[in-house]
């Protein structure tokens, strides 16, 4: 059966953007066609200034949030990346054979690391060799295929060329997955600046919606969206990036397409009209459904116990085989070679 891995690090409120570029396929789809974990990627919220128990509230809301999404711990595995040891295990062999010159190509790394000096404050080591505990993330389970939003290509090229390097070098010892990124919204732009990602790490900003907005800020947000100066509907990435973004996301949460959308409306107006509507209702069950859980912490506690439980069984046979095939000794008394 296919294996699928992905992540949401809880590093923010998560956002219409997480949700069409990646979790809606997670329920959607991958749950039920494959053998699918879903990973609060925690440790990596700490590769920024962060506030403890901030991250701790995020963690649990983005538990709760995935849950309330649609995610079925019947059918899938979902987990927090921190209980799970076998990814901080496997990130340091992973170290061991990536080049410092690959990390600093990074483009994440380069804009966050911009962004932080220009602020004046420092750039935490994590920061670089971030993509390397991504690529522990996914290889130490074997994993297949990576449901991401487009912005994700980069570090799951990089851990394709760590897993072929390892295997090259080492033995075979781990699948070589591959990203897959939805038909539409791969890449949901801020409403304000539609040339920037709608990124949940982003400071506060009328410019994105977040899963849990009410209804009329959705609505607000929407129809305030910054859109060009043209007055004809077309989609036009390039030249009308405002305007293709509001008929993505319409596609998006229509299942129609952007293009034919197009032909539909003639003016702004109506579109973002609909845009907003489309948006509350795809939320709407989400919300409820989140505010269920909210009454019942134990239930989400229990599925993330259950959850770590069987990741660890999972990776950790894989992570063991990558010890043994680098050249560490194995701390069993069955070390299998006379001294
Ligand atoms: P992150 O919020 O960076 O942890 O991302 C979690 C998942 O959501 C990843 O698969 C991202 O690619 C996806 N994602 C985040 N922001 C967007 C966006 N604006 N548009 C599409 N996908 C996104
Ligand atoms: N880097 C991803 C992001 O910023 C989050 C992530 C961490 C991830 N580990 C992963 C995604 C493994 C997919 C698979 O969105």
């Amino acid at each position: 059966m296919t294996r699928v891995f992905s992540g949401i690090k809880p590093t923010g409120h998560l956002t219409l953007g997480n949700y069409l570029g990646a979790m809606r396929r997670w329920v959607q789809v991958d749950q039920h066609r494959a053998d699918a974990l879903f990973c609060i990627v925690d440790l990596h919220a700490l590769t920024v200034e962060h506030d403890p128990a901030r991250v701790w509230r995020l963690s649990r809301q983005a538990a709760t949030l995935l849950l309330a999404a649609g995610l079925d711990p019947t059918l899938c595995t979902v987990f927090v990346q921190s209980h799970v040891d076998e990814h901080a295990r496997l990130s340091y062999l992973l170290e061991c054979v990536a080049t410092d010159g690959e990390m600093r190509r990074m483009i994440q790394y380069k804009e966050k690391a911009a962004r932080e000096r220009e602020r004046g404050g420092s750039v935490r080591l994590s920061l670089l060799t971030y993509p390397v505990l991504m690529a522990a993330d996914i290889l130490a389970y074997g994993t297949d295929e990576v449901p991401v939003g487009d912005d994700q290509t980069q570090h799951v090229e990089l851990t394709r060329d760590l897993a072929v390097r390892f295997n090259q070098r080492y033995g075979t010892t781990f699948v070589v997955p591959r990203a897959t990124h939805p038909a539409v919204a791969a890449r949901v732009m801020n409403l304000q600046d539609p040339t920037s990602k709608m990124g949940k790490s982003e400071d506060v900003g009328p410019g994105i919606v977040y899963l849990l907005d009410e209804p009329d800020v959705v609505r607000k947000k929407i129809m305030r969206a910054v859109t060009d100066s043209g007055r004809d509907v077309v989609y036009d990435r390039e030249g009308r990036p405002g305007l293709a973004n509001l008929l993505e996301i319409l596609a998006a949460c229509t299942g129609g397409n952007p293009e034919d959308l197009s032909g539909v409306y003639e003016s702004y107006g109506s579109l973002k009209k609909d845009t907003a509507d489309a948006v509350v209702e795809v939320l709407r069950p989400v919300q409820e459904r989140h505010r269920e859980l909210c009454a019942d912490a134990g239930y989400v506690e229990g599925v993330l116990r259950n959850g770590a439980e069987r990741a660890r069984a999972m990776a950790r046979p894989t992570v063991d085989a990558a010890y043994r095939a680098i050249g560490l000794l194995p701390a069993s008394a069955d070390i299998g070679v006379s001294v």
